[in-house]
């Protein structure tokens, strides 16, 4: 199948475009390298340098007929939509209407749409939060992905244009760069190599940090692949079901450097800390059922060996 990966030169994008290479499928990448890489993107897929906003789009779309869309192109941090909610808005709701319009026009058959299980649920009072939870957004990128998922059900009912929606929890593993939503792994593991001290980020009430549900890129990947058949019409909760605190992730990473590095300076066993920033959630994790029961996907990755994995490829890059 020819599946277009908007975002395919980023972290979790890139991973996906070499998921489905893997399972043989034809992949086209759009990419602006605002975060991604060039040397993210796979070999065998073919690249095009452009922003989901630009008009060339609908030409792109109309010559190279993907069967399939898969968004993962964002403005991804929450802190930034914070202090720039237009440009927030900018990208992530007017790029994704661009290429509904483009894909409505041209024959794409679905769209798989990447959403923010981490943020859009904000404060949630069912904890963990599954689907039926309704989303009370606490930032512009909260607000952004969500209004997006309602784009998505206005597309479908108007133009027959299918979509499934992914709500990834956060997504930790090999490419992460340090910044956005869960890049507190990538920051971790970069200071450590660095044998810098790192900052846990922390509401007043409790030091040991917010809780986070951490999932393995490749298992994300595996949802991706899923959500080319399954899925339709419907959104699904992208995780693991495990709340951890960024103390207990610290921890768990720092073992798996003295594992590797058993010089590690003591000193570094504990992190500084710093209060939580504007947009910041005290907890996020998601009951991840219904995508076992539709997409029959479920996270095989335990937190402690998606961390060695990481490490293992991130000791490869220096
Ligand atoms: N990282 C997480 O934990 C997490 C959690 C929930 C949802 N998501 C979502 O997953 C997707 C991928 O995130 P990521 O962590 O891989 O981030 P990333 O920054 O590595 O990837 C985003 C990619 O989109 C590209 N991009 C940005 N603006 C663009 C534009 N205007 N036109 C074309 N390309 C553009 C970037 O260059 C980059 O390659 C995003 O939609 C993000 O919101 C990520």
């Amino acid at each position: 199948m020819k599946i277009m990966v908007t975002g395919g030169a980023g972290f979790i994008g890139s991973n996906v475009v070499d998921g489905l290479i893997e399972a043989g499928h034809e992949v086209v990448v759009v990419d602006n390298l605002y975060t991604g890489k060039r040397s993210n993107v796979n070999p065998q897929a073919t690249f095009y340098e452009m922003d989901v906003r630009s008009p060339q789009i609908s030409e792109l779309i109309e010559e190279e007929k993907p069967e399939i869309l898969n968004h993962h192109a964002a403005q991804m941090s929450v802190p930034d939509s914070v202090s720039d909610p237009l440009f927030d808005a900018d990208v992530n709701i007017k790029g994704l209407l661009n290429l509904l319009e483009a894909g409505r026009k041209h024959g794409v058959r679905k769209v798989i749409f990447i959403s923010s299980g981490g943020a859009i649920y904000g404060e949630a009072d069912e904890y963990p939060t599954s689907e039926a939870y309704p989303p009370k957004p606490l930032s512009p990128y909260a607000v952004s992905k969500y209004a997006s998922e309602h784009y998505l059900e206005y597309y479908r009912h108007q133009y027959g244009l299918d979509y499934t929606t992914l709500r990834y929890a956060n997504v930790y593993g090999p490419r992460q760069a340090p910044h956005g939503e869960a890049g507190v792994v990538a920051i971790f593991m970069n200071n450590l190599l660095q044998k810098k001290k790192s900052t846990l980020n922390h509401f007043a009430e409790d030091e040991a940090g917010m809780v986070r549900d951490y999932c393995y890129v490749k298992d994300v990947v595996k949802a991706n692949l899923a959500a080319l058949e399954k899925g339709s019409g419907d959104f699904f909760n992208i995780g693991t079901g495990i709340g951890t605190k960024t103390l207990d992730l610290y921890q768990i990473i720092f073992e798996a450097f003295q594992e590797q590095i058993p010089a590690m300076p003591q000193e570094l066993k504990t992190p500084g800390r710093q209060l939580a920033r504007p947009g910041d959630l005290r907890r996020s994790c998601l009951v991840v059922e219904k995508a076992g029961l539709i997409l029959n996907w479920k996270p095989e990755t335990t937190l402690k060996e998606g961390i060695r994995k990481t490490l293992d490829w991130r000791s490869r890059q220096v």
